[in-house]
């Protein structure tokens, strides 16, 4: 029979101590490394520029043969009308001054067609002879339909600034 090597109480005391050890060493590793990453996470949030980007208020609405006269035409990105009248361009805001809901252009109501918020029901002129356009008809909206400045670029296009807004009845020709 081969010698059988015995353990003795004091070998099992130290592998288990070794095991205990070992252990506490790789959770103390684990936290360091959390802890690290945690660091350099809010190290790069702060040090980061902290800038939010708008797109620019300026929208290119494009060559002014593209437009008819007497047409509206309605950008619902930007959300501005741009509106070709006999007496020039202008562009009227298509956000509602109720709670600002996009409105929409409705050729077919009205004698000349009209502006209308499907929120709550505020109506606003367009080509009705004698009316401001944007000047409301009815429905809860406080303001009329703010104008916003119209400009040529350089380049011949109809540049529309969303972050003007301009007294009514002021066209541009071309
Ligand atoms: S948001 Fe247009 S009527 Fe209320």
């Amino acid at each position: 029979m081969p010698d059988e090597k015995k353990i003795t109480p004091a070998e099992t005391s130290r592998e288990k101590e070794f095991d205990r050890r070992a252990f506490f060493v790789k959770l103390g590793l684990g936290s360091l490394s959390i802890a690290t990453a945690g660091t350099a996470a809010f190290a790069y949030q702060f040090l980061s520029p902290n800038v939010l980007f708008e797109p620019s208020p300026i929208v290119n609405a494009g060559k002014p043969e593209n437009y008819a006269v007497d047409s509206v035409t309605l950008d619902v990105n930007s959300g501005i009308y741009l509106i070709r009248a006999q007496e020039g361009f202008f562009a009227l805001s298509a956000v509602c001054t109720h709670l600002g809901c996009l409105t929409a252009w409705k050729p077919e109501l009205g004698e000349h067609g009209i502006i209308a918020c499907p929120c709550h029901g505020s109506k606003f002129y367009v080509r009705d002879p004698g009316k401001i356009p944007g000047e409301k008809i009815e429905g809860p909206a406080p303001r009329p339909l703010p104008w916003l400045q119209v400009l040529l670029s350089d380049e011949g296009d109809l540049m529309v600034d969303r972050s003007k807004q301009i007294s009514p009845m002021k066209f541009l020709t071309v």
